[in-house]
């Protein structure tokens, strides 16, 4: 595939960083959005990002260059020559269907439209348009310019040299692609799910407060606490994310109540000032843990603080042996998938290598006598500890 010109259509929070990280790659793109005060505010929030490389020691000459690389419209005929797409557009169905239709009407046959969904299915989105076929799912992490994973997920429709334009694609960009089949939330947002979620089932039973449950994670393996991650995302997106696995998973991803609760009294974290934490108002610096928690806290479980950071991770790598058993990824990937997503210093097979494949097996069911679903063991676990494996790779 010849890369002439690559078009980013949704100049918001990653269409701005996935057009800079094209940038960065030496390649032109032309970022499109709805009208120029959008396109405006990707402009400023991309002089904001280069701004900060400039700081960090990238020369003028480089930063003009990136600059020039970067072109902007209103108007779908004018990326009707690219050679690569990446549709960025709102999180909604319907948003996405008027999109992709209008870009498979205006693109050159054959031209690939990846789309950076977190959770639509790409081969409904393939749908809309009349080249299945050509259609991926290129998912990057947020900032996409700073952050090496994408996941790359097909479709049922995508064909094998769509699949592999979009991982070269990738490599272009200096990313690491890794293949992820489609399920929903994909591979890494699937085990970040389960983890979050075992977080706030501990802080409910007590066995920590929210600044003792992030230190113990970030003195284990994780460089920043739940708590205090999902405060900086917000707990409205925290309630959707968890109600949507919940939808598609079932019970073992049953969403904790502390969580509804935190809605429903608008603590949503660093954006209205108060999450699990509270913020200083001008500064945005967190000041200290919201003093109001233990009433939407189940039970008002008093803390008896004897939490061992394993116990968050168990779901999570029950989950990772669920995602291979379903062969979602290759074993290979997997870790080195969730150490460039989260920024953990072990993936969760190393971890469960770790703590010994058997010992897993026996805390998970004795957690499942006590907790149910959440633990159930992945069968595949069950046959790595019958096989006598002491770890997976
Ligand atoms: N925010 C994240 O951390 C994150 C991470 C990974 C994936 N995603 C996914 O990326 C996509 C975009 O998310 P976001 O956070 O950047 O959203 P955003 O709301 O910040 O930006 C979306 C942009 O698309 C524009 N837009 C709307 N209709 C358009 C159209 N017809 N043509 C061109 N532009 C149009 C909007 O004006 C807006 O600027 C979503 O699918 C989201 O699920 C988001």
């Amino acid at each position: 595939m010849t890369l002439n010109t690559v078009a980013v259509v949704g100049a918001g929070t990653m269409g701005s960083s996935i057009a800079l990280a094209v940038a960065m790659s030496d390649l032109p793109v032309v970022l499109k959005d709805v009208d120029s005060k959008a396109v405006d505010n990707g402009i400023k929030r991309i002089e904001k990002m280069i701004a900060s490389q400039v700081r960090k020691g990238l020369s003028e000459s480089d930063a003009e260059k990136r600059r020039a690389l970067i072109t902007t419209t209103t108007d779908v005929k004018d990326i009707a020559d690219a050679s690569f797409v990446i549709e960025v557009v709102p999180e909604q169905l319907h948003i996405k269907e008027a999109v992709l239709s209008e870009l498979d009407r205006v693109l050159k046959p054959g031209v690939i439209i990846a789309t950076n969904t977190s959770s639509l299915p790409i081969s409904q989105l393939a749908r809309f348009t009349k080249r299945p076929d050509k259609v991926v799912g290129l998912h990057f992490f947020n900032p996409a310019h700073l952050m090496k994973l994408v996941e790359v997920i097909p479709g049922l429709d995508t064909d094998e040299v769509t699949v592999e334009a979009a991982m070269d694609f990738a490599r272009k960009l200096g990313k690491m692609p890794v293949r992820v089949e489609e399920c929903a939330s994909f591979l890494v947002n699937r085990l970040l799910g389960r983890y979050m979620n075992e977080s706030l089932f501990c802080l409910e039973e007590g066995l920590g407060n929210v600044e003792q449950i992030d230190q113990a994670v970030c003195d284990y393996v994780m460089p920043v606490g739940p708590f205090t991650l999902r405060d900086m995302n917000g707990c409205d997106i925290g309630l959707a994310v968890a109600r949507f696995n919940f939808q598609e998973y079932g019970p073992r991803y049953a969403v904790p109540g502390v969580l509804e609760s935190m809605v429903a009294n608008n603590w949503l974290g660093q954006k209205t000032g108060r999450g699990f934490y509270t913020y200083d108002a001008e500064t945005k610096k967190k000041s200290g843990i919201n003093p109001e928690l233990p009433s939407v806290v189940k039970g008002n479980a008093s803390v008896n603080g004897s939490l061992n950071p394993e116990r968050l991770f168990l779901p999570m790598i029950n989950e990772a042996f669920l995602a291979l058993q379903e062969k979602i990824c290759r074993a290979e990937d997997l870790d080195p998938a969730l150490k460039a997503g989260l920024g953990m210093r072990k993936g969760p097979l190393e971890l469960a290598g770790d703590m010994g494949l058997d010992n897993c097996l026996t805390q998970m069911e004795s957690l499942f006598e006590k907790y149910g679903e959440r633990f159930r063991p992945a069968p595949l676990l069950k046959r790595y500890v019958f096989a006598g494996h002491t770890k997976v790779i």
